[in-house]
């Protein structure tokens, strides 16, 4: 699965969230209307009220969907939440604490309504502070006048204190059984709020719990890609170095012809995966010579016509080894390909011109190159300035002339 894929994926998860809340949503405002048809005038009035609430609450989630839904970044969907929890529950502050489980630790991550800068370092370790105690009890912790408390008891924000507030909830967010963070609600007066307040609140926290798992999820995904990238590339280093033994090449032809191929493909535009694509490619270039027996590997003198037979199924055979791994499935034209010749006359398939894949047409000059400046089991290194001359006599013939000029551009 690509990121973006499961980006999409994510994405639909938080549509179908938010669908099945609104669906929620809707069943209670059915409801409340078909007693409001039996009672009096006032309660339709408040009734009236209470649909209206019901969809700012509903606008109000939807806005944290989309925020959740348009960004990865778990910061701006903290934002929405804070900014549409504070706005709707009419309260004065609000904070959203995350946890991370390795460290055992509470992160305040978002804030709204402060006057000073409480909480905005805070780090709560296991055993201290209110938002913690909401999270070890999973549950709500109301604390409707904090002045009756015996002592104050954010020990460790002391700026909470100047901040006067009063009421007090710490809501725990919990996804898939763990806790996530815990939404923080305060007020700098007594409050004593309806069930659908406290409605809205788990609701609000129900979403903030969802979207602190996603992008954990996304994150862990991201993550997971990178370390599997890295394991593949030493892989594939790895591999290049063994065939290098096999077949004689000086130490480091790989990787150098992998430089220098990189530097030229950059030369000529291209960029991004190309570049990444093009480096796995050139990396295992040769990768199909084993598939070729050492006596014809490393002979010293020319090889005769079944040797050549062989010696040519080297790209078919890099490309039968790789095929299958989708992690090189945009890395198969250098190996396949790097023996195609502009005119026509190369291997395997005797492709010309613009019908050779770019990647291919730019290794090969790298690959001949730097062959003719390396010792060879079948004849000694050539100095620079013939092999120079050679590149310069082949463009149009073995390489692609535009590619040819590039290459002495950089070569310079
Ligand atoms: P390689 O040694 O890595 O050479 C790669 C490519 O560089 C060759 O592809 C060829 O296009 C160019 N090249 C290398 N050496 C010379 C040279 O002395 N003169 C010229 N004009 N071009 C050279 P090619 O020819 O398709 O060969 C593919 C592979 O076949 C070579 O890879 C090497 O492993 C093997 N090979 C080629 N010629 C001989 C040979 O005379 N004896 C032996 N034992 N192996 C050979
Ligand atoms: C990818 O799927 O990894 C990139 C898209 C492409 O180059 O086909
Ligand atoms: C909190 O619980 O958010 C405040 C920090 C503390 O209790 O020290
Ligand atoms: C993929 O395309 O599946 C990811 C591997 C890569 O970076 O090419
Ligand atoms: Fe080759
Ligand atoms: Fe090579």
């Amino acid at each position: 699965m690509s990121i973006d894929e499961i980006r999409k994926e994510l994405i639909l998860e938080f549509d179908f969230a938010g669908k099945i809340l609104a669906e929620e949503e809707e069943e209670e405002e059915e409801e409340e209307a078909l007693v409001v048809s039996l009672k009096d005038i006032t309660k339709r009035v408040r009734a009236e009220e209470q649909t209206q609430r019901q969809l700012a609450y509903l606008e109000a989630l939807h806005n944290i969907d989309i925020a959740s839904a348009s960004s990865v970044d778990l910061d701006l969907t903290i934002a929405e939440i804070t900014n549409q929890t504070q706005a709707m529950l009419k309260v004065d502050a609000v904070s959203l604490l995350t946890y991370d489980p390795h460290l055992q630790e509470f992160t305040c991550r978002g804030r709204e309504g402060f006057k000073t800068e409480a909480l905005e370092h805070t780090r709560l370790r296991l055993g201290q502070g209110l938002a913690e105690r909401a999270a070890r009890e999973y549950e709500t912790l109301h604390i409707p006048d904090l002045r009756e408390e015996d002592a104050y008891p954010f020990t460790d924000a002391p700026e909470l204190e100047k901040e006067g507030f009063v009421a007090y909830w710490g809501v725990p967010l919990i996804a898939k059984g763990d806790i996530k963070g815990v939404l923080e609600i305060f007020h700098r007066a007594p409050l004593s709020p309806s069930p659908e307040w406290s409605n809205f609140l788990a609701t609000l926290a129900g979403q903030a719990a969802i979207g602190i798992e996603n992008s954990n999820l996304f994150i862990g995904i991201q993550e997971a890609n990178q370390n599997l990238s890295m394991a593949y590339d030493t892989t594939l280093e790895g591999w290049a170095k063994a065939l290098e033994y096999r077949d004689m090449e000086t130490e480091g032809h790989s990787r150098r012809v992998t430089n220098t191929a990189v530097r030229l493909a950059r030369s000529l535009g291209l960029e991004g995966n190309k570049l990444l694509y093009l480096r796995r490619g050139a990396l295992l270039h040769d990768i199909g010579k084993m598939g070729v027996p050492d006596n014809i590997l490393q002979k010293t003198g020319p090889l005769d016509d079944d040797e050549w037979a062989i010696m040519h199924q080297h790209p078919i055979y890099a490309f039968d080894m790789l095929k299958s791994i989708s992690y090189l499935r945009h890395a198969l034209d250098i190996p396949r390909y790097h023996h195609e010749r502009w005119d026509g006359s190369g291997y395997p398939r005797g492709l010309a011109g613009e019908e050779i894949p770019l990647p291919a047409r730019i290794f090969a000059i790298v690959d001949v190159w730097d062959a003719l400046l390396s010792d060879r089991p079948y004849r000694d290194a050539w100095p620079e300035e013939k092999a120079l001359a050679h590149i310069r006599d082949q463009s149009g013939k073995h390489f692609d002339p535009r590619v040819v000029k590039a290459f002495l551009e950089l070569e310079k």
